[in-house]
């Protein structure tokens, strides 16, 4: 797919569903009793995954493009998968999914894509072996193909040394199958999205700093849910806006949960003019609409605490500061490397191909602002963030773009290149 420099960007968008909290409703759905309602859900590949887990395992779920249904049947309630479990690319379907086959009373198989299979899953493996469960790496590589054997688990209070919400969402989710109580601490915050629906739905979860707890067996009960807009959607627009000059556009409806609004504390530290509209905290999870107006930026540090809160749009942070006066640093960032595919690796190889000055640290990386970009071939390794990244790259800049792989978006945007262009379709 080609891309070119674009005028400036104007309109207003609702950007789709947030992929997290979509993949949460429909598994805390299909563990609770009775139905839970569901809009604005994000009908992206990752999403659609999880859906066919569940339906795997006898959950009925009717898929309306209005609202999906989730036919609940209880914490005890699903049934021995016919085969071995799809889940595709999604490695938020594959963590959070194990914690809870770890609990059933049948054995299970989960395999996805060959990213999925290059993932590491002994950071799941540890705490559910812990924990009593019987979870085995088939190719002994700690890696999927996962061959999960129900067992009777066992609370535990587990550190973990990264700060993930897939890794302590599959803790918690376990935890409702424990004969104890269950925490889990992590060094830094993640997105907290479990912990606020697994709430909703009548669990006993508590959240105190960096720990998660929860109590076991719960009854949950079928909720009515309306998702957000994903902020990591959002800010592909976002970055567009801030790197075209003269651009003005508004987002509506989107997601800015603390625990997830790092692109926006980041983007206003380096001078971006964004402003919050129609704040609402409705449902647990807070939203707003976005006004982003162009803005020149100034480089920045990024690490620590922030990290985790913008895990997912670093790789357009570091496009955008290749548009920023001066270094930007993005450190403490390793988890990049982990992620669909190496996000250190291809932005680096990516970004220099169009000209950029960006260097690969340990844990991050170094940009330095302010030198034009030029078109190049970018080589997207059918990761869906970054083919949307270099897609908002290339409008600003000079000659024309090609990005392989780019129809991969489906995986979490499947309409992202009709909404970009909505958004720049202005005559110049
Ligand atoms: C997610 C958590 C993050 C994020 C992923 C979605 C989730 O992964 O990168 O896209 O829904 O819990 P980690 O928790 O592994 O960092």
């Amino acid at each position: 797919m080609k891309f070119t420099r674009s005028n400036s960007l104007k309109g207003t968008i609702t950007v789709p569903g947030d992929k997290s909290i979509s993949h949460r409703s429909v598994m805390f759905g299909a563990l609770a009793e009775g139905t839970t309602r569901v809009t604005n859900f994000l009908q992206g590949a990752d999403c659609l995954s999880t859906i066919s887990c569940f339906r795997q395992m006898g959950i009925r779920i009717e898929n309306h493009p209005e609202e999906i249904l989730i036919h609940g049947k209880g914490l005890h309630g699903l049934q021995t998968p016919s085969g071995p479990l799809d889940t595709g690319n999604s490695g938020t379907t594959t963590r959070l999914i194990s914690g809870i086959l770890a609990g059933q009373d049948f054995t299970s198989e989960l395999n996805g894509d060959e990213s999925i299979q290059s993932r590491p899953m002994k950071r799941i493996m540890e705490p559910l072996s812990l924990m009593g469960a019987q979870i085995e790496s088939l190719r002994g590589n700690g890696c999927a193909p996962l061959r999960i054997r129900g067992s009777r688990l066992h609370g535990i209070h587990y550190t973990s040394n990264v700060a993930s919400a897939q890794v302590k969402s599959c803790i918690l989710l376990a935890g409702l199958y424990a004969d104890d109580p269950v925490s889990v601490t992590e060094p830094y915050l993640s997105r907290n999205h479990s912990e606020l629906m697994l709430r909703h739905f009548g669990a006993s979860v508590t959240s105190t700093g960096t720990t998660a707890a929860i109590l076991p067996e719960p009854r949950l009960c079928g909720q009515e849910i309306r998702v957000p807009g994903d902020i990591s959607s959002a800010a592909y627009f976002i970055a567009a806006a801030l790197m075209v000059p003269g651009s003005e556009i508004l987002l509506k409806h989107v997601g800015i949960n603390p625990t997830r609004d790092g692109i926006l504390r980041v983007c206003r530290d380096m001078g971006a003019d964004i402003t919050l509209l129609k704040e609402d905290s409705g449902a647990g999870e807070p939203t707003a609409d976005l006004l982003i107006r162009y803005s020149p930026l100034h480089g920045t540090t990024v690490g620590g605490a922030l990290i985790p809160t913008l895990i997912d749009e670093l790789p357009v942070a570091a496009a955008l500061a290749c548009f920023a006066k001066g270094t930007t640093v993005i450190k403490d960032a390793q988890e990049l490397k982990v992620k669909e595919s190496n996000r250190i690796d291809v932005m680096v190889q990516n970004l220099r191909a169009m000209g950029a000055q960006i260097t690969a640290t340990e844990d991050g990386m170094v940009i330095e602002g302010g030198h034009p970009l030029h078109g190049a071939v970018i080589d997207s390794r059918l990761d869906h963030r970054i083919a949307m990244t270099f897609a908002v790259t290339a409008l600003a800049a000079d000659g024309e773009t090609r990005i392989t792989g780019a129809d991969c978006v489906r995986i979490s945007y499947p309409g992202f290149y009709e909404d970009l262009n909505s958004l720049c379709r202005q005559p110049l």
